[in-house]
C-alpha cells in the first residue's frame, strides 16, 4: 500500500538548512559553542573550585583555633575573647561560632547566632576535625554560610566533650560566583551570535566561487555548448569541479555534434532512396501498366525497402545498444561452427567475385551467438565488398591463453588509409577512396561491430595500409 506521506522530506533533512553557506555558518557555530562552552565551564568551576577551597579552608583553620581554645582551663572567656574579637571586625569575612555541651545544650555562641543560624541546620558533629561534611546554608536575610561541626574535647582536665558548630559567611564570595556566572553565560551568547555572523559572512565569501561558477554554468545553453568555464583563479577545490564540467561539456559538445551530423546524414542516406522510390511509384503511375510491369517496379522497390529496413534496423540497434537496452545473452559456442554459417551465407557471392574464403580455427568460447555472427558477418561482408576480382578473404578464429577469443578478418582488398581510422567506426561514416565500390553501403556496419563488441566487454581494432588489404581483429575476453 502506498500513501502519501512516504514522500514527506525526512525531518532531519527539513530542518538542515537549504543555503549552503548558512549551512557552514550554524555547522561551525555550534562547534564554536561547544568548545567555548566547554572552555567556558572550565573556567568557571576551576575559580569557584578555587574560592569554595580557600573558604573551606578558612573555615576549619577557625574550627582547628575554637578547638584548641575549648580545651584550654579557662575554655569560656578564651572562646568568648575569640567571639569578640571576630564579631567585633570589619573583615568581611565573618564567621560563626557555637559550643554546646554533651547534651546539645549551648554553652556560649556568637551573639545573634541563634536567630540566623540555628543549632539544627549544622551537620552532625564529626568525630574528629575534617572528618565530616561541611554544608552550605542560605539564612532567611539571603546570606549564605558554609558550616561545619565537630566532637571536641572541652577543658584541660579532660573527659568532658561537647559539639563545636563554626560557620563562615561566604556571601560576598558566592556573589562574586553568580555574577561570574551571568557574565560567562552573557558573554558566550554574544560569542555564539559573532560566530554566526561571522560564520555566516566567511561562509558567503567563501561559497562565492560556487555562484560565480554556477552563473557561468547557466549560461550555456544548447547552442553555447562551445563556451568553458573560465578562468584559472579558482579555488583548488573547485578547479576540479570546473576540470569536470569542463570535460563534461566537451563530450557534450561532442555528442551533440555527433547526433546532429547523423540527424543530417541518416536525412540524406533515407532521401535517395525515397527519392528512387517515389519516382518508380510516379513512373509507374503516369500510364496504364500491365501487371507484369507493375511487378516489376514492385521488384525493384524491395531492394530500396530493403535497404532502408537494414539502416532502420542497424539504427535502432545501435540506439538500442548505446542507451543500455539492449544486452548481450552470452552462452557457450563454437566459434569456428559459427563462422562456418557466415562463411556458407558469404560463400556465392565470394564466388562470383572469385575471392578464395577460408576459415581456420576450432574452439568454444562464451558470446551471444547470434551478435557474434552479426559482427562476423558485418566483416566479411566488407572484406567481401572492398577486395576485388581474384582476391582472398581468410577467417580465423585462434584462442589465447588467458582463455580470450581472437577473430581475425583478413582480405587482400584496397585497405584503409591511416587518417581515416579514428573516423571509421562513426555512424555513416565511409572512406571516400573505397565507397565507388559498394553505392548501397551506409556506413553502419563498422559501428554496429564496435558496440557489439562493446556488449561483450571486448574490442575490435584494424590494421591496414593502403593497397595491402585489411585485417580486422575482435578480441573476446576469457568470460564476456
Ligand atoms: N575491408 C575493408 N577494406 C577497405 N575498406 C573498408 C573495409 N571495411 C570497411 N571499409 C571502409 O570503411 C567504411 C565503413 O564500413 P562500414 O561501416 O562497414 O560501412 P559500409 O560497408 O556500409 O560502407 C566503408 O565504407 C569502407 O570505405
Ligand atoms: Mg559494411
Amino acid at each position: 500500500m502506498s500513501s502519501s506521506f512516504g514522500r514527506l522530506p525526512r525531518p532531519d533533512r527539513m530542518c538542515r538548512p537549504r543555503s549552503l553557506a548558512l549551512r557552514l555558518a550554524v555547522t561551525t557555530t555550534i562547534s564554536a559553542f561547544a568548545i567555548l562552552a566547554a572552555l567556558v565551564s572550565l573556567t568557571y568551576w576551576g575559580i569557584a573550585g578555587h574560592l569554595r577551597g580557600l573558604n573551606s579552608l578558612y573555615l576549619h583553620d577557625e574550627l582547628k583555633v575554637a578547638e584548641i581554645l575549648v580545651r584550654s582551663e579557662d575554655y569560656r572567656s578564651e572562646l568568648m575573647r575569640e567571639i569578640e574579637t571576630d564579631h567585633g571586625g570589619d573583615d568581611y569575612v565573618k564567621h560563626a561560632i557555637r559550643l554546646q555541651d554533651r547534651t546539645g545544650a549551648t554553652v556560649i555562641e556568637t551573639p545573634g547566632m541563634k536567630d540566623l543560624l540555628p543549632a539544627e541546620i549544622f551537620p552532625a558533629a564529626a568525630r574528629r576535625s575534617g572528618a565530616g561534611d561541611d554544608r552550605t546554608w542560605t539564612a532567611p536575610d539571603g546570606s549564605i554560610h558554609l558550616l561545619t561541626s565537630v566532637r571536641a574535647d572541652v577543658g584541660k582536665a579532660g573527659g568532658d566533650w561537647g559539639n563545636l558548630q563554626v560557620a563562615l559567611d561566604v556571601t560576598n564570595v558566592e556573589y562574586i560566583l553568580v555574577t561570574l556566572r551571568k557574565n560567562l553565560i552573557a558573554s558566550l551568547l554574544a560569542g555564539v551570535i559573532l560566530c554566526l555572523a561571522a560564520g555566516l559572512a566567511v561562509a558567503r565569501q567563501g561559497t562565492r566561487p560556487l555562484r560565480e561558477i554556477t552563473s557561468e554554468v547557466t549560461g550555456i545553453s544548447a547552442s553555447r555548448l562551445s563556451r568553458r568555464i573560465s578562468g584559472s583563479s579558482w579555488p583548488s577545490e573547485l578547479e576540479s569541479l570546473a576540470a569536470a564540467l569542463n570535460g563534461m561539456l566537451e563530450r557534450l559538445e561532442d555528442s551533440f555534434a555527433r547526433l546532429s551530423n547523423s540527424a543530417t546524414n541518416l536525412a540524406h542516406k533515407l532521401r535517395t532512396p525515397l527519392t528512387i522510390l517515389r519516382g518508380e511509384a510516379e513512373v509507374a503511375l503516369s500510364a496504364e501498366r500491365t501487371p507484369d510491369e507493375l511487378r516489376d517496379v514492385l521488384e525493384s522497390s524491395l531492394e530500396e525497402y530493403g535497404r532502408i529496413s537494414h539502416m532502420t534496423d542497424n539504427i535502432l540497434f545501435l540506439a538500442r545498444a548505446e542507451t543500455g537496452k539492449f544486452h548481450a545473452v552470452p552462452v557457450s559456442i563454437n566459434a569456428c561452427e559459427e563462422i562456418a554459417k557466415v562463411a556458407e551465407y558469404y560463400e556465392p557471392v565470394a564466388e562470383e567475385k572469385k575471392i578464395g574464403l577460408s576459415c581456420h580455427g576450432e574452439m568454444a568460447m562464451i558470446a551471444d551467438p547470434v551478435l557474434f555472427r552479426r559482427a562476423v558477418a558485418n566483416l566479411v561482408s566488407n572484406a567481401i565488398t572492398y577486395t576485388p576480382q581474384g582476391g582472398n578473404v581468410s577467417v580465423t578464429a585462434t584462442t589465447g591463453a588467458d582463455g580470450s577469443v581472437t577473430v581475425t578478418v583478413t582480405d587482400s582488398g584496397p585497405g584503409i588509409p591511416g587518417a581515416e581510422f579514428d573516423k571509421i567506426f562513426d555512424l555513416f561514416y565511409r572512406v571516400y577512396s573505397t565507397r565507388f565500390m559498394d553505392p548501397g553501403g551506409s556506413g553502419l556496419g563498422l559501428a554496429v561491430v564496435k558496440a557489439i563488441m562493446d556488449l561483450h566487454n571486448g574490442s575490435i581494432s584494424l590494421t591496414s595500409a593502403p593497397g595491402e588489404g585489411t585485417t580486422a581483429i575482435l578480441s573476446f575476453p576469457s568470460a564476456c
